[in-house]
C-alpha cells in the first residue's frame, strides 16, 4: 500500500493524496480520534495538537477512570456516537430495543485493499488498484456489537478522499439507526468561512459566503430530492482565500435524496461538520445480520485558492465519476422543443423543427413533455407510457424514422418517477402512489409521487418506457422529475419500516436509472428536475449532464452556472439558446450573447426554429460550427472565473484552458455599459507565462504572462448585454 499506512508504533494511520494528507489516530480508551487534513505536512504525524485539560461540564467516559482529562466532548473525532458525553453535533444515533440510544464506539481493527470500494445501489466514485486505495476502519459497540466499519477511498493523483459508513448489526437484537452521517471533519478552529449554494426553481445554486459563528449551521433538504434550495456540495475555506489563493475544503455527497450538512463550531472554538443523509423521516431497523451502507461523500482539499478547488472536483468527476461514454467526447447538438411548443404540437410541427434543425447544423431532435397518454397538459396522463397517436400520428417508430432520415438524432422525455390522478395507471392501481392513510394528498404541478420503493412499481414504469424505446431508435433520454416527494408512506411497508420510505425511494430511482444505462450503454443520458432540482455528484453516476435551471435567460444564468461552476464540471451543465423576450424573465439579449452563455455548457437551443430570422440562422450557424471548433475545452479543460456575477455588475467573464495549455476561450457577457467608459482591463489565468499565445480575431500576439500580469481591456462601448469572445492560440 503506498498512500495509505499505519504506524504500529503510534497508531496513526496517514492518507496522502499527492497535494494533501489526512491523519487519525487511535488513542486511549481506543478512540479513533481525528488529527490533520490539509497540505502534505511529510511525515510529521500532527499529534501535539491534542492537548487534553479538564474541562468543566465536559465529561468522562466511564473507562477513563479518575482522568478528567479525557473527555470526547473536546477530543476531535472521526465519528462521532451519541451518548458519549458529546454534546456537539454527532455522527450517529441509534435506538437499541430497550429504547436507550447511547453509541460507545470505540476501535476494532482495520484493513486495506488495493482499488476503491464500492457501495450497493448506490452511486459511488470507482477506481481501480492503480488509482486508489482503500481503508477500512471498524468501530464497535461493545453492548448492541453494531459494528460500523469507516470506508476511506484515496485517489492521489485527483487529490481525492472518499468516506461512506458501513453499519452491520452483529448483535442478537433489533436497532434502529436514527442517523447515520456519511462523514463527519473535526478542524481545530473556527477561523473560517462557509459557502454553500442556494436558490429556488429557476434560480438554482446562488453562491452564499458566511463566516461561521459559534453554534451550527446548516444546509440541508427534506424534499425527498437533493433540491433547487440547498445544493449537497459546501466549501468551508479560510478567511483569506480567494479564487487563486488560500486553503479551502469542499465537501460533496453523492446522493439524490434528503440530505443534511451541519457544522458546529463548538465552545473551545473547534468546527465540526457531518454531512450525510438527513435524520428528518429516517430509521432504518437492522435486524441481526443486517447491513446498511451511508451514501459517500467526496472530499478536497486546495492550498491554492477555489479554481483549484473547483479543477479538483471537475476533474475527479469526468474521470471516475461519470461513466457514460460521452463523458469527454463530443456530445450531439440538440433542439429540444419545450420552450417552441409546450404541450402544444403534432408530428408535423416536430419534423419541421427537426428539419429546421438539420439545417443550421445541429444533431439531435429531443422530444419533450406531452407525447404520451392523454397529455395536453400537465394535469394529465404522467404514468401512461404510450405514444399518444392522437398528436403523433402514426406513432413514435414512423416520427422517428423521418428524423433519422434527415440525418438528426432523436431523443425523448420522460418522467418515470411520478403519476397524475387523471391516468389510467392512477385509475388501476390508486394505492402505487405515496400516500398517507386517511389523509389528503398534497398535490404539485397536480401530480403525484408513484411509491417507487416498490419492485412492481419500478418494474411496470421501466417495462413501458423501454417497450417504446425498442420500438424505435431513441439515442437519448430526459429524465425529468417535477415535484418534491410527499405524502411519504408506502402502502407496502409496514409502519415500523415508514422511516426507510424516502431511503428506499432513492434506492429505487438509482436501480432505475442503472437498468436504464445497463440496457441502453451508448444511450446519451441527461438528468432534471424542474431544471437543477437534483443537481449532484449522485445524478452524474448515472448521467453526463443535468439540465441546469429552467431558466434560459442568459442574464440570469451567469449566476447559475458560476454556483454550478464550484462544484461540478461545466461539461455537466445543459443550456439551450432560447427564444426572446425571454419566457422565464421577460428581458431580451442579443442572440450572440444567448449562444455565448450556452456555450458554457452542453449547448443547445429551445425555440421554434422554424421562426428564426435569416440572420439569427446565420448567427446559430455560427455558433454551432464554433461550440463544435471548442467543446473539447469545455469537456475536458480547465475553466477560470475570471470575475464573479455576484460582485460585478458591469461585465462577466470566465475562461476555458486546454490541458495543454495550447489553446483558449475567453467569453463573457457585458452587463452595464457607461458614458465615458473605464478601460476594463482581464487578466487571464492558466497559460504559460513564457509561451506566445495569438488572439485569433486581431491576429496580436502576446506572451503568456503578458497576457495573465498586464491583462487585456474588454470591447470598450458595445452596449448592454452584449457578448465578449476572445479565442487565443498557442504559437
Ligand atoms: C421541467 C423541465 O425542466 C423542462 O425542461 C421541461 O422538460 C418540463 N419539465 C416539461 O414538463
Amino acid at each position: 500500500m503506498k498512500y495509505i499506512t499505519y504506524n504500529e508504533k503510534t497508531n496513526v494511520f496517514s492518507l496522502r493524496t499527492n497535494h494533501s494528507m489526512y491523519q487519525m489516530q487511535v488513542r486511549e480508551h481506543d478512540t479513533l480520534v481525528h488529527l490533520y487534513y490539509g497540505a502534505n505536512v511529510g511525515d510529521t504525524e500532527i499529534t501535539h495538537r491534542i492537548i487534553s485539560l479538564d474541562r468543566g461540564f465536559s465529561g468522562n467516559p466511564y473507562e477513563a477512570g479518575e482522568d478528567r482529562t479525557f473527555s470526547l466532548d473536546v477530543l476531535p473525532q472521526e465519528y462521532s456516537g451519541y451518548g458519549n458525553g458529546d454534546y456537539r453535533i454527532n455522527s450517529m444515533e441509534a435506538q437499541h430495543e430497550d429504547g436507550s440510544d447511547a453509541l460507545h464506539l470505540r476501535y476494532e481493527c482495520y484493513k486495506m485493499m488495493e482499488g476503491k470500494y464500492s457501495l450497493k445501489g448506490l452511486p459511488a466514485m470507482f477506481g481501480s488498484a492503480e488509482e486508489a486505495e482503500t481503508l477500512e476502519i471498524v468501530l464497535y459497540d461493545r453492548i448492541s456489537n453494531l459494528k460500523v466499519h469507516l470506508l476511506y477511498g484515496v485517489f492521489p493523483e485527483l487529490d481525492v478522499i472518499t468516506r461512506a459508513v458501513r453499519i452491520e448489526n452483529q448483535g442478537e437484537k433489533t436497532v434502529t439507526i436514527q442517523r447515520a452521517m456519511s462523514m463527519e471533519m473535526d478542524y481545530p478552529n473556527k477561523h473560517m468561512d462557509f459557502i454553500h449554494f442556494y436558490g429556488r426553481h429557476t434560480m438554482e445554486r446562488m453562491m452564499e459566503r458566511l463566516p461561521l459563528h459559534h453554534g451550527v449551521q446548516s444546509v440541508e433538504s427534506k424534499r425527498g430530492t437533493s433540491s433547487h434550495q440547498h445544493n449537497p456540495f459546501v466549501i468551508l475555506c479560510d478567511k483569506a482565500t480567494t479564487e487563486t489563493h488560500g486553503d479551502c475544503y469542499g465537501f460533496a455527497l453523492v446522493y439524490s435524496g434528503n440530505y443534511k450538512c451541519e457544522i458546529e463550531v463548538d465552545q473551545m472554538e473547534q468546527t465540526r461538520l457531518t454531512m450525510g443523509i438527513h435524520p428528518y423521516h429516517f430509521s432504518i431497523r437492522l435486524n441481526t445480520g443486517d447491513v446498511f451502507e451511508t451514501p459517500e461523500v467526496i472530499m478536497a482539499y486546495s492550498d491554492a485558492g477555489l479554481e483549484r478547488l473547483s479543477h479538483i472536483f471537475h476533474d475527479a468527476y469526468r474521470s471516475n465519476l461519470i461513466r457514460s461514454k460521452y463523458v469527454n467526447t463530443p456530445r450531439p447538438i440538440l433542439v429540444n422543443n419545450w420552450e417552441a411548443t409546450y404541450f402544444n404540437f403534432d408530428e408535423e410541427k416536430l419534423f419541421q423543427i427537426a428539419k429546421a434543425g438539420k439545417d443550421i447544423g445541429l444533431d439531435l431532435f429531443v422530444l419533450d413533455d406531452g407525447w404520451f397518454g392523454k397529455r395536453n397538459s400537465d394535469y394529465t396522463g404522467l404514468g401512461d407510457w404510450v405514444v399518444n397517436e392522437d398528436k403523433i400520428k402514426g406513432g413514435l417508430p414512423k416520427l422517428v424514422e423521418r428524423i433519422n432520415g434527415i440525418g438528426m438524432k432523436f431523443g425523448l422525455w420522460i418522467e418515470p418517477e411520478m403519476v397524475s390522478e387523471d391516468s389510467d395507471l392512477y385509475r388501476e392501481h390508486p394505492d402505487w402512489c405515496l400516500r398517507i392513510p386517511q389523509r389528503h394528498m398534497n398535490r404539485s404541478r397536480h401530480q403525484l409521487n408513484l411509491d417507487i420503493t416498490r419492485k412492481e412499481v419500478r418494474d411496470h414504469i421501466m417495462g413501458q418506457i423501454f417497450k417504446v424505446m425498442d420500438s424505435c431508435n431513441v439515442e437519448y433520454i430526459k429524465w425529468d422529475m417535477n415535484r418534491s416527494v410527499d405524502n411519504v408512506y408506502s402502502m407496502a411497508l409496514p409502519a415500523e419500516r415508514q422511516g426507510e420510505v424516502f431511503h428506499r425511494y432513492m434506492l429505487g430511482v438509482y436501480e432505475m436509472m442503472e437498468q436504464l444505462v445497463q440496457r441502453y450503454p451508448d444511450l446519451l443520458f441527461e438528468n432534471c428536475s424542474g431544471g437543477g432540482g437534483r443537481f449532484d455528484a449522485g445524478m452524474l453516476y448515472y448521467s453526463p449532464q443535468i439540465w441546469c435551471s429552467d431558466n434560459t435567460d442568459a442574464v440570469d444564468r451567469l449566476k447559475i452556472q458560476y454556483g454550478t461552476s464550484f462544484g461540478y464540471p461545466i461539461s455537466t451543465m445543459g443550456a439551450h439558446v432560447s427564444v426572446c423576450p425571454n419566457h422565464q424573465t421577460g428581458r431580451s439579449t442579443p442572440f450572440e450573447t444567448r449562444g455565448v452563455v450556452a456555450s458554457a455548457g452542453t449547448f443547445g437551443f429551445e425555440l421554434d426554429l422554424e421562426k428564426l430570422t435569416p440572420e439569427e440562422k446565420e448567427l446559430a450557424r455560427r455558433q454551432i460550427r464554433e461550440y463544435k471548433e471548442t467543446e473539447h475545452l469545455v469537456q475536458t479543460g480547465d475553466y477560470y472565473r475570471l470575475t464573479s456575477p455576484f460582485k460585478n455588475n458591469d461585465y462577466v467573464v470566465w475562461q476555458f484552458v486546454s490541458k495543454d495549455k495550447k489553446e483558449s476561450i475567453v467569453n463573457g457577457v457585458m452587463l452595464r455599459n457607461e458614458a465615458n467608459p473605464h478601460i476594463h482591463l482581464i487578466w487571464l489565468r492558466g497559460l504559460e507565462p513564457d509561451q506566445y499565445y495569438k488572439d485569433m480575431a486581431s491576429g496580436a500576439v502576446y506572451t503568456g504572462a503578458a497576457l495573465m500580469k498586464a491583462g487585456i481591456p474588454l470591447p470598450v462601448g458595445i452596449g448592454d448585454y452584449q457578448p465578449i469572445t476572445f479565442r487565443f492560440e498557442r504559437q
